[in-house]
């Protein structure tokens, strides 16, 4: 048995629809042959009565039904003579009888007119088989033609009715992992309802169990931050001290890697809070002045490195989003690029108005990366194949998660132009004016 209800549905109609078929084709195939035998004796019936008063006697082939039907009158004079069959003939009543003529099966009419003269109407079994036949069979063809057109309008019916669960189930195919949203249950047929409340019940516990794991992951962050703070304050509380010289450069190791522990902290923070459900911030920002300020914070770094940093283009264009999340984004591509580029590049910004997007591009003129790794980039904690700096690897998913929120879209790709390296990162956001 097949697994689709569909699949089911259509075999038990399909079954019905030809079973009943098939029983009513053969009643109303048996009554009008039975009729259409019924008719042809009474036109032999007629015949006879035609014959009865005839006044040519001689035995004739009578036009029937149709001019096939090869009814023969036949003269059977006073007294039995002729072949057996005549003889055997003049043995039987008046009135209708199976016979046999010419070895064939017969159905034949006897007469006797009140001269005493008798005669015969006959006509073969076998050619009224064929006429009753040719008759009934004609009954089926509406019978016949219905079949197809039922099994048609079933399968249509049927792939209407299932339409709603097909529907569903394409959602759900094409739905990100992260799409938690309820499934519309209203515009449902009632049969699908208890599922879809089912199905929308686990939606809104995942959806409780995911954010209740990104509240632990922001709060330890957040709790972790507090020791670490205060150790890095006992270790700037050490530096004024006399050391032996082995000691300060441990001392300088360890502010480091406190530093380092700390951005690491900061950073989850940010994806945690990102993930989290809380209210949207949106105001209209000023991409221009926003990126200005990180570009000016970042020029010191980038000039130590020899690293070129600048505009090619500052378009005034605005979006609606968090400002802080919006200069989170910036900072994040601008460093990876002034970072990831070796000393002596060049990193360029630009931001542009198109067709109602604000578009921020940021190129530099470093390695890239990898193509086969380009996917895995916006990965937490991913860093590349031979990770480098004091990164934690959550910048470009921190990034991403920003910009889908408000709407927009990041796209992270190598340079191809000829006699250049380098990564070129294009945000496209919605333009607020
Ligand atoms: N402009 C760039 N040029 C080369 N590699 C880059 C660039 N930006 C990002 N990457 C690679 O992508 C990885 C992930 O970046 P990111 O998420 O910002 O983490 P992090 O900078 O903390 O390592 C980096 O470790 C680096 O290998
Ligand atoms: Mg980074």
């Amino acid at each position: 048995m097949t697994r689709s209800l569909r699949g089911r549905l259509f075999t038990g109609l399909t079954a019905i629809i030809v079973l009943t078929g098939a029983a009513g084709g053969t009643l109303a195939y048996l009554w009008a042959y039975n009729e259409a035998i019924e008719m042809q004796d009474s036109v032999l019936t007629q015949i006879g009565a035609f014959a009865m008063n005839a006044s040519t006697r001689q035995s004739q082939p009578v036009g029937g039904v149709d001019a096939e039907s090869e009814v023969v009158l036949l003269e059977l004079g006073p007294i039995p003579r002729g072949s057996a069959d005549d003889r055997r003939l003049w043995s039987l009543h008046d009135g209708l009888h199976n016979d046999v003529r010419q070895g064939r099966p017969a159905r034949v009419l006897l007469r006797t007119r009140p001269d005493g003269s008798r005669f015969a109407v006959a006509q073969g079994d076998e050619i009224r088989s064929e006429i009753a036949g040719d008759m009934a069979i004609r009954t089926l063809l509406p019978i016949a033609a219905l079949i197809p057109c039922l099994l048609l309008v079933t399968a249509l019916v049927i792939g209407r009715s299932f339409r709603p669960v097909v529907r569903l189930a394409e959602e759900l195919d094409v739905r990100r992992a992260d799409d938690l949203r309820m499934l519309p249950a209203e515009s449902a047929p009632s049969e699908l309802q208890p599922f879809l409340a089912s199905i929308n019940g686990l939606l809104e516990r995942i959806r409780a169990m995911m954010e209740q794991q990104r509240r632990f992951v922001a709060d330890a962050a957040h709790e972790l931050r507090t020791p670490i703070t205060a150790l890095g304050l006992q270790a700037e509380n050490l530096d004024p001290l006399d050391m032996p010289p082995g000691a300060r450069d441990r001392l300088e190791a360890l502010k480091s890697g406190m530093s380092r522990t700390r951005h690491l902290l900061d950073q989850l923070l940010a994806l945690a809070r990102q993930d989290l459900a809380s209210p949207e911030v949106e105001e209209t920002v000023h991409l221009e002045q926003i990126v200005k300020a990180v570009v000016a914070d970042l020029l010191a770094e980038a000039s130590e490195r020899n690293v070129d940093l600048g505009f090619t283009m500052a378009e005034h264009v605005s979006v609606s989003a968090d400002p802080v999340a919006m200069a989170s984004v910036v900072r994040n591509l601008v460093e990876n690029a002034v970072r990831y580029t070796p000393d002596g590049g060049r990193v360029d910004v630009g931001i542009y108005r198109e067709s109602g997007q604000a578009l921020l591009q940021i190129e530099d003129s470093g390695p890239g990366v990898p193509p086969r790794d380009i996917e895995r980039i916006f990965e937490p904690f991913y860093r590349g194949p031979k990770p480098s700096g004091d990164g934690s690897g959550l910048g470009l998913s921190i990034v991403k998660r920003i910009v889908a929120r408000y709407g927009g879209s990041i796209e992270i790709e190598n340079l191809t132009e000829p006699e250049r390296s380098g990564l070129r990162a294009t945000v496209k956001l919605p333009a607020a004016d």
